[in-house]
C-alpha cells in the first residue's frame, strides 16, 4: 500500500449521559479533518468512541438502580446514533468494555511492570464512607466530600504507581525540541513548566471500586481510568497481538483533545509509550470549549444545547457548518441561538442558497438547462476564475493549521465573489439581445465553474449540501477529488435541473421564540438524584432540633467556614458549616436553624465542630431551612 496515510482521534467519550454540543465540536472537526484528508487521497483512519470505566460511570448506574455495564450500553447506543445523525464518518469505535481493549491493557500494564515502570505503594487520599470514594487534596473542600457533602477522612490504600518521574527529562526535551507536539503554543508552555516544577510517579490502581479492567498481576486493583482510556488509541489497532492495522496507522498524526484533557494526552499518554518503548504521537492539539452565557454547559445546572434538537430543526449541515465557522480553534466561544441563526441565515440561505439557485435556475432560463461552453475571457472573468482556482491552496493551507473557520472564510469569499459577478455581468439584461448569446454563455460557464469548484471545496465540511449542489449542476455521476478544485474550464454540456432551495431562509425572530421556548431554561434543570432507600429505622437515629445562632463569624484558618454558635435549648454549641460563600456572618445572627443534633463531634481546620446546620440549595446559594418554633425543639 503506498497511499500516505493519516491517523486522526477525538477523546472518547464518558457515557455518563447524552453529549450536548460542545462534544460534538470535537468530532465534528475530527470529521471535517478526515474528509479532507480522504478527498486529497489519503487512507485515513479516524477513531472515536466510550471510555466506560471508573466510580463515576459506578456511582450514576447505582444511582439509577442499575449495573455499569447496562447503563453504559444504553448510554452508548444513544451516542452512536447522535454520530449517525450528524452523519460522521468513523472508520472504527472503541468501547473500553469491549474484550479486544480490555485483554489489550492488560497487556499494555504489563509490559510497562516487566519493564519495571511499575511499583507497588501506598496511596493517601480524602476517604468518603458512604461514597465509598477516595478524593485528591483540590477536590475536596473544608474536609467535606465533593459529590455528597459529607465529612471525609484520610484514608490510605494499597495502589500500584507509574514511575511518571522516571521521564521527566524526556518530556521536557520533547516540548522543547518538538514544538508542534503540542499546540497551541500557550498549552505547550503551560506543560512545558508543569514538567519542569517536577512530575511526581502517579498512581494507576484502585482497589476501592471495582469497575474497571482488573489489575494482571493483582485482581483485587482495578486500572486506573485514565491509563485504560489512553490506551485506547493503540488497542483500536489491534496493539500488542494483531498489529496489521497497527503497523500501518501508528503513530496517530493528531490527537485531537479540549484543553482541560491536554495535559493526559501530552504529558501520561507519552510517558506511557516510552515505557512501552513505543513512537508517540505526531501532534497533540488542545481545543477550546463552547460556552454559554451562563458559563460552562453542564447537565446538573440544566444548561445544555441538544444537538439532535438543532439538526432536526436546521438540518446537520447547518449545525456542522456553524460550528467549524464560528468558532476559533485553541479557543473558547460563547454559543447563543442568535449567533447561530445569522450564520446560517446570512452565510448559507443568503450566500450560498442563492448562487445556487440563481446560477441553476439562470442556465434553466437562459439555456435550457445546458451548461454552455466557454466563450472569450472579458471584464471580471479573469478575477473571478483566479480566484477560484486559488482557494483550494488558501484552504489547505488553513486546514494544516485546523483552522476550519479560516478555510471556511476564504471559501465564502468565493461564493460571495460569484454572487457579485452576477450582478456585475447581469445575464437578465445579456439575455435580451441575440448579440450577446455569446457572452451570455460565458457568463452561465463561469458561474457553473465557479459552482463547482465550492461543491469541491465544501465537500470535507459539509457533503451532504456538496452532493445536492452537485445534483443540481448535473454532476452527480461522480464524487469530487481535490484536484478538482484546481481545474475550470472542464463543464460543457452538463445538464442542470433547479432542486428545492438548499438552505431555506428563516425567520429569525420567530426561530429565537421557538428555540427559547424549547430549551426553556427552568424545565430542563435536573436536580440532584435521589439518594439509595433508607428505612424507617435509619431516620429515626437522627435528632434534628431548633436552634437559634446567637454568635457567627469567619474560621480564621478557612475561607469557606463560618463558625456559629448556636444556642439549643439548655447548651450553647459550636457549630461550623461551609456557608461563607452565601452568607456574611452578621446577618446569621438570630436565625433559626435546624440542627442535625446527636452527629459526632468533628475537628474542622482546627476547631471542634458539634453538630451539623441544614440549609436548602438554591442553586448557586444556600437558604436558611426557617422555622418559628423555639430553639432546643425536635423537628420531625
Ligand atoms: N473520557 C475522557 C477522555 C478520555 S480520552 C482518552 C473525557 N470525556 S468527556 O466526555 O468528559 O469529554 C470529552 C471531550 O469533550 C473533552 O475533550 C472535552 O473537552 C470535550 N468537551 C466537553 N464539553 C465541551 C464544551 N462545552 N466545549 C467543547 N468541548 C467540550 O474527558
Amino acid at each position: 500500500m503506498s497511499q500516505e496515510k493519516y491517523y486522526i482521534s477525538t477523546p472518547i467519550y464518558y457515557p455518563s449521559s447524552n453529549l450536548h454540543i460542545g462534544h460534538t465540536y470535537c468530532t465534528v472537526m475530527a470529521d471535517a479533518m478526515a474528509r479532507f484528508k480522504r478527498l486529497q487521497g489519503y487512507d485515513v483512519m479516524f477513531l472515536t468512541g466510550t471510555d466506560e470505566h471508573g466510580q463515576k460511570i459506578q456511582k450514576i448506574a447505582d444511582e439509577h438502580g442499575t449495573t455499569p455495564q447496562a447503563y453504559v450500553d444504553e448510554v452508548v447506543g444513544g451516542i452512536k446514533e447522535l454520530w449517525k445523525t450528524m452523519e460522521i464518518s468513523y472508520d472504527d469505535f472503541i468501547r473500553t468494555t469491549e474484550e479486544r481493549h480490555v485483554r489489550r491493557v492488560q497487556e499494555i500494564f504489563k509490559k510497562m511492570y516487566e519493564k519495571g515502570d511499575i511499583y507497588k505503594g501506598e496511596y493517601e487520599g480524602w476517604y468518603c464512607t458512604p461514597c465509598e470514594a477516595f478524593w485528591t487534596e483540590t477536590q475536596v473542600t473544608d474536609g467535606l466530600c465533593p459529590d455528597c457533602g459529607r465529612p471525609v477522612e484520610k484514608a490510605k490504600e494499597e495502589a500500584y504507581f507509574f514511575r511518571l518521574s522516571k521521564y521527566q527529562d524526556r518530556l521536557i526535551e520533547l516540548f522543547e525540541t518538538n514544538p508542534e507536539f503540542l499546540q497551541p503554543e500557550s498549552r505547550r508552555n503551560e506543560m512545558l513548566s508543569f514538567c519542569r516544577q517536577g512530575l511526581e510517579d502517579l498512581c494507576i490502581s484502585r482497589s476501592s471500586f471495582d469497575w474497571g479492567i482488573p489489575v494482571p498481576i493483582d485482581e483485587k486493583h482495578v486500572i486506573y481510568v485514565w491509563l485504560d482510556a489512553l490506551s485506547n488509541y493503540i488497542t483500536a489497532l489491534g496493539y500488542p497481538d494483531d498489529p496489521e492495522k497497527y503497523d500501518r496507522y501508528w503513530p496517530a498524526d493528531v490527537h485531537l483533545v479540549g484543553k482541560e484533557i491536554v495535559r493526559f494526552h501530552s504529558i501520561i499518554w507519552p510517558a506511557m509509550l516510552m515505557s512501552i518503548e513505543l513512537p508517540l504521537p505526531k501532534q497533540v492539539l488542545g481545543h477550546g470549549w463552547i460556552l454559554l452565557e451562563g458559563g460552562k454547559m453542564s447537565k446538573s445546572r440544566g444548561n445544555i444545547v441538544d444537538p439532535v434538537k438543532l439538526i432536526e430543526r436546521y438540518g446537520v449541515d447547518a449545525l456542522k457548518y456553524f460550528l467549524l465557522r464560528e468558532y476559533t480553534f485553541g479557543q473558547d466561544g460563547l454559543y447563543t441561538n442568535e449567533v447561530m441563526l445569522n450564520r446560517i441565515n446570512s452565510d448559507l440561505a443568503n450566500d450560498l442558497g442563492n448562487l445556487v439557485s440563481r446560477t441553476a435556475s439562470m442556465i434553466e432560463k437562459y439555456n435550457g438547462g445546458i451548461v454552455p461552453g466557454a466563450g472569450s475571457e472579458e471584464g471580471p472573468d479573469a478575477e473571478l476564475k483566479a480566484l477560484a482556482l486559488a482557494t483550494a491552496g488558501k484552504v489547505s493551507a488553513h486546514m494544516d493549521q485546523f483552522s476550519f473557520s479560516l478555510a471556511l472564510e476564504d471559501i465564502w469569499t468565493l461564493v460571495r465573489r460569484t454572487n457579485k459577478y452576477i450582478d456585475e455581468t447581469s445575464p437578465w439584461i445579456l439575455a435580451k439581445n441575440e448579440e450577446d448569446k455569446g457572452r451570455l454563455n460565458t457568463v452561465l460557464h463561469n458561474l457553473a465553474e465557479s459552482l463547482r469548484i465550492i461543491s469541491v471545496l465544501i465537500y470535507p465540511f459539509m457533503h451532504t449540501t456538496s452532493t445536492k449542489i452537485r445534483k443540481q449542476m448535473g454532476l452527480w455521476f461522480a464524487d469530487p477529488q481535490w484536484a478538482d478544485a484546481g481545474v475550470f474550464d472542464v463543464m460543457d454540456g452538463e445538464q442542470v435541473k433547479k432542486g428545492d432551495a438548499i438552505f431555506p431562509r428563516l425567520d429569525i425572530e420567530k426561530e429565537l421564540e421557538e428555540l427559547e421556548a424549547m430549551q426553556g431554561g427552568a424545565p430542563q434543570k435536573e436536580y440532584a438524584p435521589m439518594k439509595p432507600e433508607i428505612q424507617y429505622e435509619d431516620f429515626d437515629k437522627i435528632d434534628l432540633r431548633v436552634g437559634e445562632i446567637i454568635k457567627a463569624e469567619k474560621h480564621p484558618k478557612a475561607d469557606k467556614l463560618l463558625v456559629f454558635q448556636v444556642k439549643m435549648g439548655n447548651e450553647t454549641r459550636q457549630i461550623i458549616s461551609g456557608v461563607a460563600a452565601s452568607f456574611k456572618p452578621e446577618e446569621c445572627v438570630g436565625r433559626k436553624v435546624i440542627i442535625v443534633a446527636n452527629l459526632a463531634p468533628r475537628k474542622l481546620r482546627g476547631l471542634e465542630s458539634k453538630g451539623m446546620l441544614l440549609f436548602a440549595d438554591n442553586g448557586d446559594k444556600l437558604e436558611f431551612v426557617s422555622t418559628e418554633a423555639p430553639d432546643g425543639e425536635t423537628v420531625s
